[in-house]
């Protein structure tokens, strides 16, 4: 038996679906694009939707659309995925590290404070592990500072805060994934949620090349063939293969929430009061994802633990490496950077499975190994 921290869910309707679009005249750029778009809209609350070929696309984009370059600073999290500031080197822009809070794991508005310079010209929060952020307080610093707001939910899409959906909250944009582990999957895919025509038309433009056929933003009309590219954009388009596995997704996506909280809910039941691990907290307020489910070893060698459960067949693993550690952002000017909590919090956790396909079964044989290996 092999757990995994994370799966994918697909059934026969969801297989279907994409056979459907196989048999269609659009393998690529057709309808269920579209369709995806208004559906996560509607789903989020949002405006606009532009769904990209993945989550790293959606924020090398959104950060194109920002306008963001050399010289900008943007703030993130270091406890994410690399991604989260990748995107911002992409654009030449240079991500700046402000430290988690010890009790959400979520970037720390007062951290962010901190590191607000001339140069900042945005924050890109990432609802860790599904968590929202305290938008309250980003959003008011944000604006306190002229600062743009590009969310990371890419572990957050149906993640509630103070009763909205992460991709309506009020920021600038916000990012999906909907690779196989996150809460719902196209196999690749990301999307963009905005509720500002400007960046939706800029979004558009930089997910295929720069090139536009809109009429009224032609420079000339030489004939029916005619389209221009107008700036340097990429092809990050998505399938519609993608997109027709993403509708039929959707239609799951509160079912999957429901089965991840009540997994949650057994690993509190089973853990609650238990010596030597720390469990996740929800906040206020908040309805979590449950993208990821993180204890931390407080007493024992967290090594020890982690290999303890892989060699009994559980997939654990370690979210995340804080981004600055890794060789790259050493060897570009982050040697010295050192985010106290978020190191603290990488050195004692470890992510166990949780996934809507997991059984009771595999559940509780996870929960008596970690009851065994951590105390
Ligand atoms: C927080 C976060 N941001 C961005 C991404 C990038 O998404 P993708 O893998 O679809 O490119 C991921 C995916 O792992 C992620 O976890």
């Amino acid at each position: 038996m092999y757990i995994p921290y994370g799966r994918q869910c697909i059934d026969e309707e969801d297989i279907q679906a994409v056979v459907e679009v196989l048999r269609s005249d659009y393998l690529t750029t057709g309808p269920k694009v579209k369709e995806f778009e208004e559906k996560i809209a509607e789903y989020t609350g949002a405006r606009y939707g532009v769904a990209v070929c993945n989550g790293t696309a959606a924020l090398h984009v959104a950060c194109l659309a920002a306008g963001l370059k050399e010289g900008d600073e943007v703030i993130t999290t270091p406890i994410t995925f690399a991604a989260s500031a990748n995107c911002a080197l992409y654009c030449g822009a240079t991500p700046v590290f402000a430290d988690i809070d010890p009790v959400t794991y979520n970037i720390s508005p007062e951290e962010i404070e901190k590191k607000i310079t001339p140069r900042t010209k945005a924050i890109i929060p990432v609802h860790y592990t599904g968590q929202p952020c305290n938008m309250n307080e980003i959003h008011r610093i944000a604006k306190g500072h002229g600062l743009l707001v590009i969310e990371d939910g890419a572990h957050a899409l149906g993640a509630v805060y103070q009763g909205k959906k992460v991709g309506s909250l009020g920021s600038d944009m916000t990012c999906f994934s909907f690779h196989p582990v996150k809460p719902i999957t196209t196999g690749e895919g990301g999307m963009i949620m905005t509720d500002d025509e400007e960046l939706y038309k800029k979004l558009l433009l930089y997910r295929s090349h720069g090139i536009t056929r809109e009429e009224e933003m032609l420079s000339e009309q030489q004939g029916a063939w005619y389209y221009e590219q107008q700036f340097l954009g990429y092809n990050y388009r998505i399938t519609d293969i993608g997109c027709a596995l993403g509708l039929s997704q959707l239609k799951k996506l509160d079912s999957f929430l429901q089965r991840r909280k009540e997994i949650v809910a057994r690993y509190t039941e089973a853990f609650e009061g238990l010596n030597g691990i720390r469990i996740p907290e929800q906040m206020d307020g908040c309805e979590s994802g449950w993208h990821l489910y993180m204890i931390q070893v407080l007493e024992k060698d967290r090594k020890e633990v982690f290999d303890r459960l892989r060699a009994a067949g559980i997939g654990v693993n370690v979210h995340y490496i804080p981004v600055y550690q890794f060789p790259y952002y050493r060897q570009h000017g982050y040697k010295d950077v050192c985010c106290e909590q978020a190191e603290q919090f990488y050195a004692r956790a470890i992510s166990l499975p949780v996934f809507p396909a997991l059984t009771e079964e595999q559940q509780e044989y996870v929960i008596q190994k970690v009851k065994e290996f951590v105390s």
